[in-house]
Order: structure tokens, then sequence, then C-alpha cells
């Protein structure tokens, strides 16, 4: 498995940020769905469609992966690349809002076709589920108010509250450090409700994505948060994932993905949501 592509992100991202600063994000979304739940068709130039359609999970609550905007649809990094596999092998899709804390057992219980939704692969995960190749590189990163400093693994041990959503590999990630018992680790729902802790001080610190914190920092500006990496995070990369069964829908993802990413389709959506 080669992950050169997902290394190359760095000059690629410098490369196209000018491209990006000119064409905004106005009507790249038209793709997605009008509502929540109505379908997003994947366009009607889709070589060989088999005409399925695919119903697609994610929790909505993560941006720039995927979050719901003021008029309920949902739209981000994910949504655009989902789309675009779609468009090239030819099915549709149409996307569900789902909790985090109960994705996967809407996956297995049929609810739902495929999750995308910046996802970590990781082994026990693959012993539920199919997962598609990488498609996109983090690590865990550890989001602070400005001032307190946390530079190692002891500092983060001496906080006092440190947040997580809860079934995460940020969740993962805590318990490692804190350890799998530890009444210092908070658990929440989802990203949103976290960063309101982090905001108000009702937690010292949230441990969460790096692409989704430093998302979050940027847009903040100055009203004073900083993400902090620690060397002991390791790298973790998302993945599509269907059922176990499903092995015919994920060879259409992952040659899907290949294409998109041979044919620079793949960086331009990167540009979009990722340009400095
Ligand atoms: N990458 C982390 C994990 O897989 C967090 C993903 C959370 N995604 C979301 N859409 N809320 O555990």
């Amino acid at each position: 498995m080669s992950f050169t592509q997902l290394r190359g992100f760095g000059l690629a991202l410098a490369a196209a940020s000018i491209l990006a600063a000119c064409g905004g994000q106005s009507s790249t979304s038209s793709s997605t769905t009008p509502t929540a739940s109505a379908p997003a068709s994947a366009s009607s130039a889709a070589p060989a469609a088999d005409g399925k359609e695919y119903k697609v999970a994610m929790n909505a609550q993560f941006p720039p992966f995927e979050s719901m905007n003021s008029s309920g649809q949902i739209e981000g990094f994910d949504v655009d690349v989902m789309n675009a596999i779609a468009k090239e092998e030819g099915f549709k899709v149409t996307y569900h809002q789902q909790a985090w804390d109960g994705i996967f057992a809407s996956l297995k219980a049929g609810d739902n076709d495929i999750l995308i939704s910046g996802i970590t692969i990781t082994d026990d995960r693959k012993k539920e589920m199919l997962f598609s190749e990488p498609y996109y590189k983090i690590t865990q990163v550890v989001l602070v108010p400005q001032g307190k400093k946390i530079v190692s693994v002891e500092d983060l041990k001496k906080m006092d509250k440190v947040g997580v959503t809860i079934g995460t590999t940020g969740d993962l990630a805590a318990q490692k450090i804190l350890g799998a018992t530890s009444e210092k680790i908070i658990r929440l729902e989802n990203l949103p409700l976290m960063l309101k802790e982090v905001e108000t001080g009702a937690v010292d610190a949230v441990i969460s994505d790096s692409a989704v914190v430093a998302d979050y920092v940027k847009k903040k500006g100055d009203k004073g948060f900083t993400m902090v990496e620690v060397p002991d995070f390791t790298v973790e990369y998302y993945g599509i994932a269907v059922r176990q069964d499903d092995k015919a829908l994920m060879d259409k993802i992952n040659s899907g993905l290949k294409k998109i990413q041979a044919s620079g389709e793949y960086d331009k959506i990167s540009d979009k949501y990722f340009a400095k």
C-alpha cells in the first residue's frame, strides 16, 4: 500500500491555495443533497451507471469533513469525495445524518450502506467492516486555550479534565495516556459539544483529529486556541467503510478513489477544504 499521494499533499496545497482563494466555495456543493435525506444523485454523465443507489451515513458534526449547513444540507470534504467516486463508478448516493455513537451499528443493521465520516481505519474496526484504501492522513492533537502549556504527555497528565468524543480514536488516545478508567476523561457525544466545553473552560483540553482541530483554530482566528501535537500520538488514516459482505461495492469505491486521485479531482477537493 503506498501513501505517496498522501505525503504529497503539502506541496499540492501550497500550489493550489491561489486557485482556492479566487474560486471560493460558491456553487461546488450543488451536487450534494437538498435536504439531509433527499437523493444526491451523482452527475448524469456517469459512465456505465448501474443505477444503484446507496445510503451514505455520516456524523455531520465534524467540519470540514462533514457538517450541516443552515439549510439542512450535509456538506464537506467527505461529501465531495464520495460524490466524485460515485460519479466515476456510476452509482448514486444519498446522505444521512447519524449520531457518531451508533454509526457502526447502523451500518451493520443495514440502515445504510456506506460510511464516510472521517473514520480512522483501526484493526478492531476492520474486524467489523470493510475499509477502503486510506484517503486522508491525520494524527490526534490536543486543543488548549492559549496560555496553557502542553509540550509533552506529562503536561497532559497534569490536566484535570480532558474532553473527547465518545468512541473515537481521540478517546482511545486519552485512555492510553491517562488510563482507561481515568476520571479525567470527559466523554461527549460530538465535536461541537466538546468545543463548547473547552471554550467555557469546563474542560482544560480536547483531544481530536488534527485536520478538524486545525480548521477550528483557523476559523477562530484570534480567539486564542492552540493546537498542540503530542509526539506519542501516531499517524491515523481515514477510510470509507461498507459491510463485510459488500466486497463488490468496496471494489467500486476503491476503483473510484484511485481514479479521482489520478485525475487530480481529489486534489481539487482537497484544496477547496484545506488550502492554507
Ligand atoms: N477519526 C476519529 C475516529 O475515527 C473521529 C471521527 C469522528 N467523525 C465524525 N464525523 N464525528 O474515531
